[in-house]
């Protein structure tokens, strides 16, 4: 097969190779664009691209350094087998923390920790318990009535969160599913988009673009700031012949918790007068701020159940504008189980085109019960308290937020990057083994250098305020540099804020 196609390196030019039916063959995509990278030190977003391609077998890893294993597990055989193996297979893999660390002051097994669990990573989220009673609930028939009236009464109450009239695709999935669903249901094989390389997970979607065929434009970025409408302005205005069809924004980077502004982004693609479609990644946004799909012109937004909506993972969601729609009838990236339609469909007729997970829909009948008693406005307000709060407990520790652009903070999570030679991976070990609290890690070029807090989804002010001492305890068990002063900075702003 020697047909010309579109790379998936624009940047570099660099045709990709194809599979034996001419469709780009990503295996190839991936040795090519990786051959060319040493390591994952190559910050270039055609670097970020071929790190995340051709380490997607070891993707677990990266996300894997949320999940410490017990202290018992980490020095196993069979762990530092899979670890070197992975490593040795990439090449470019971070290392395990429980490699990293030095920290080994303390050999306690403990098979039992008092006191409840604090999940403060940004999402998944704590589940309140009303809703893991609501999912407790007998599995009932898929194509009976009462499963339509539930289908119905959720698949409406859902438009509300992200601010839309029209009917939500909600497929059985992760995140990542809905992000494969917004690209297969409105692009051709070959259509350019233009993406921004706010952080770990715009580089991941970008990767899958690359994947599915797609000619990914990615703006470089420093993972420190969100998509500049600005360059959306440059770029578009000079695509006089409107190759791009889409452009796709991570609305909160959840890697660096960064905000892109969708709606002057919006004004900044009008202003180009150019017609791509926008379609953003409100995965760990929705739900917990303002977010607005019919307003602000998005056309397809993206997002997942295991954050904002204090829902375990399993549903991916679409929310999706007359134009997507019609655009979906052209599109001809192959889709099967991605396929809008029949999902769009349900919000009528009750009916799923396969079987639902019908108990995580019992949950979200009864998080959508919990937004209307908060009421959106008070749950907004929350969750920027909360990020106010735990950015003035970073300052007072002295340490740096990832965001740079106060215009940009995200009220989801806040990333606190420390200083060189501090592991913030220690941290974090030291945090769950001592106090009991999961903090975020490092994603991709900030493994190890960041760590995240989550404060979004169900959580209240003492939560917060204990997930902060937890921090700064664990900061000064670390040897971090840091004052002794976050947790009183926080607890007066909070305590103002309630007056
Ligand atoms: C912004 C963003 N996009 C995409 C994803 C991927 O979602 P999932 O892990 O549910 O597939 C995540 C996961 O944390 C995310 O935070």
């Amino acid at each position: 097969m020697t047909t010309a196609r579109p790379t998936v390196c624009p940047a570099r030019l660099v045709p990709a190779p194809l599979g034996r039916t001419g469709t780009p063959n990503s295996a190839a995509v991936a040795t090519t664009a990786a051959a060319s990278l040493p390591s994952r030190g190559n910050t270039t977003p055609i670097g970020s691209i071929a790190y995340m391609l051709a380490s997607r077998e070891n993707r677990c890893r990266v996300y894997g350094s949320n999940r410490t294993p017990p202290l018992t597990a980490r020095r196993s055989a069979a762990a530092s087998s899979l670890a070197s193996r992975a490593e040795s297979e990439s090449g470019m893999l971070i290392p395990p923390p429980w490699k990293r660390s030095a920290y080994r002051s303390h050999n306690r097994t403990m098979n039992h920790r008092s006191g409840r669990h604090f999940l403060q990573i940004p999402g998944p989220t704590n589940v309140p318990d009303r809703v893991l009673r609501a999912m407790a609930a007998p599995t009932i028939d898929h194509r009976g009535p009462e499963f339509a009236r539930l289908a119905r009464e959720v698949l409406g109450g859902v438009r509300a969160l992200a601010g839309t009239v029209r009917p939500v695709a909600v497929f059985p999935s992760s995140g990542t599913g809905a992000w494969e669903a917004a690209l297969v249901n409105t692009l051709s094989p070959g259509d350019k988009i233009l993406a921004f390389e706010t952080g770990h997970f715009a580089v991941l979607w970008a990767a899958m673009a690359a994947q599915l065929g797609l000619d990914v434009d990615l703006v470089p970025g420093d993972w420190r700031s969100g998509a500049g409408p600005e360059r959306v302005f440059e770029k578009l205005s000079a695509d006089a012949a409107h190759a791009i069809k889409a452009v796709t924004v991570v609305h909160n980077e959840t890697s660096t918790g960064t905000v892109s502004r969708i709606p002057e982004i919006r004004g900044a693609m009008d202003a180009a007068a150019h017609p791509a479609l926008l379609i953003v990644d409100a995965i760990s946004s929705l739900g917990s701020v303002d977010y607005r799909h019919d307003e602000w012109g998005v056309d397809v937004t993206v997002w997942c159940s295991q954050k904002g909506m204090m829902l375990p993972p399993g549903l991916g969601l679409n929310a999706v504008s007359a134009k997507a729609l019609s655009a979906s009838r052209d599109a001809r990236l192959p889709r099967s189980y991605w396929a809008w339609r029949p999902l769009l469909g349900a919000a009528d007729t009750g009916l799923f085109p396969y079987t639902p997970p019908t108990n995580l829909l019992y949950g979200l009948r009864e998080s959508l019960a919990m937004f209307g008693e908060e009421g959106l406005p008070a749950v907004f307000a929350r969750h920027e308290r909360h990020a106010e709060a735990t950015r003035r407990a970073v300052r007072a520790w002295g340490l740096d937020i990832v965001c740079r652009n106060p215009a940009e903070f995200s009220s989801t999570l806040t990333a606190v990057q420390l200083p060189g030679g501090h592991d913030a991976d220690l941290v974090r070990e030291i945090v769950l083994d001592r106090f009991n609290a999961s903090l975020g890690a490092g994603l991709g070029r900030l493994a190890g250098r960041v760590f995240r807090i989550g404060h979004l989804g169900d959580l209240g002010d003492l939560e917060l305020a204990g997930t902060l001492c937890g921090v700064e305890m664990g900061l000064a068990l670390a040897g971090v540099p840091a004052e002794q002063a976050g947790v009183r900075a926080a607890l007066d702003y909070l305590q103002s804020a309630s007056r």
